[in-house]
């Protein structure tokens, strides 16, 4: 199907990347760490060339989410799968409660599930649906996805914890940057740097509060428990403070990160926001304007203002037209989640997708319908 449909030249859009991670890389950026030449790349990652731009990165961070005094910025390497298991492991103290909303969500119970020691939780709805977190006496770490990548439901509130020693820990891998939380309200918040902040994957940053710092610190110090070396807490925060990553990191990684930021932090976060929002209502706009699309998520409020997602009449298969559309090398990476099953379209809002591209991008698949 679609086999025949070529894209108007009118309809090209500026930057054929519009998958939710790894996401568009600006090429500026590339560019910016091409001109880098021999003073950061193939250098040590404990000298000051590298240091100081762990330390411009976690800077830029703290300025971008406006942290609350106290908050330390951790980074290591193994991207946000390997914390499901270094949280489990180190910052649960008995019990965990996860909300889970699709398959991300679901992959970080299933970790502190498999913990000996402890005893996890789910409380879960049907993919497509969203939950915020609630309160719930009797654990000590409250565990939500800022946003499910893999359904495209976002959380639109947090609760405030009733027993204080309890933590709030949020996986927020695909809404970081895009969508705000309060941080007085939470205790860990971490996520890999290839889907807004426009990075390689591999690395991870985790937003620590004192709390969480001081839980990971004393738990350690409990020798029943076997956390491989990797996984330590200590490590990783200690390492942070002085501007490094326990092991060799990708230096790469860690610029592009970087300009991201410098990038973000020219607008601010609300500005940020304002811009994703905007993209999200085009995208959901069309979604219920045209007959054949209809936006995937029900809830208004748990619609994603990071990754949407738009189920298409099974008469028009859209697998079938992203392979097309790829072939010409004009979009690229607009599939459902694979899980899902669904004739969808799972597109990224994210800061470097540009407003006019997703209007291009609407056109172009209206009009290979509309004349199929
Ligand atoms: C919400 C969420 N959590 C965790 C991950 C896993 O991240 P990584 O591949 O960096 O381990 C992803 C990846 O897409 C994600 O979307």
């Amino acid at each position: 199907m679609f086999e025949n449909f070529q894209v108007p030249a009118s309809l090209r859009p500026s930057d054929p990347r519009f998958g939710v991670g790894p996401s568009l890389i600006p090429v500026s950026h590339v560019e910016a760490l091409a001109k880098t030449g021999t003073s950061l790349l193939g250098t040590s990652h404990r000298k000051p060339a590298v240091r100081n731009l762990v330390k411009e990165l976690q800077d830029g961070l703290r300025e971008y989410f406006k942290l609350p005094a106290g908050y330390e910025i951790v980074l290591g390497n193994g991207g946000a799968t390997l914390l499901w298991d270094m949280i489990g492991l180190g910052m649960v103290e008995k019990n965990s409660l996860h909300f889970v909303t699709g398959e991300f969500s679901e992959k970080w119970y299933k970790a502190h599930a498999q913990i000996p020691w402890l005893k996890a939780r789910e409380i879960k709805v049907e993919p497509g649906h969203g939950i915020n977190p609630k309160d719930e006496p009797g654990f000590d770490m409250i565990c939500t996805t800022l946003n499910e990548t893999s359904t495209g439901v976002m959380i639109s509130s947090l609760p405030t914890l009733g027993d204080e020693k309890a933590l709030l820990a949020i996986d927020a891998t695909s809404g970081a940057g895009q969508i705000k939380v309060d941080w007085k309200k939470v205790d860990l918040y971490y996520f890999a740097p290839q889907k807004v902040f426009a990075s390689d994957g591999g690395l991870y940053i985790a937003i620590l509060s004192p709390k969480a710092v001081e839980r990971a610190l004393r738990l350690q110090q409990d020798k029943s428990r076997y956390i491989p070396e990797y996984m330590k807490w200590s490590h990783a925060i200690e390492n942070s403070r002085q501007n490094q990553t326990y092991n060799t990191p990708s230096i790469a990684t860690i610029f592009l990160m970087n300009e991201q930021v410098k990038l973000m932090n020219k607008m601010g976060e609300d500005k940020v926001i304002a811009e994703a929002k905007r993209k999200a209502d085009l995208m959901y706009a069309w979604a219920e304007e045209k007959p054949y699309l209809s936006p995937y998520i029900q809830e208004k409020s748990m619609r994603s203002q990071a990754v949407v997602t738009i189920d298409v009449d099974d008469k028009y298969k859209m697998d079938d037209l992203a392979g097309v559309l790829r072939a010409q090398n004009v979009v690229y990476d607009i599939e459902a989640y694979r899980k899902l099953n669904r004739n969808q379209l799972r597109i990224a809002l994210f800061h470097n997708v540009s407003y006019d591209d997703l209007v291009k991008l609407t056109k172009i698949i209206s009009l290979a319908v509309e004349t199929n």
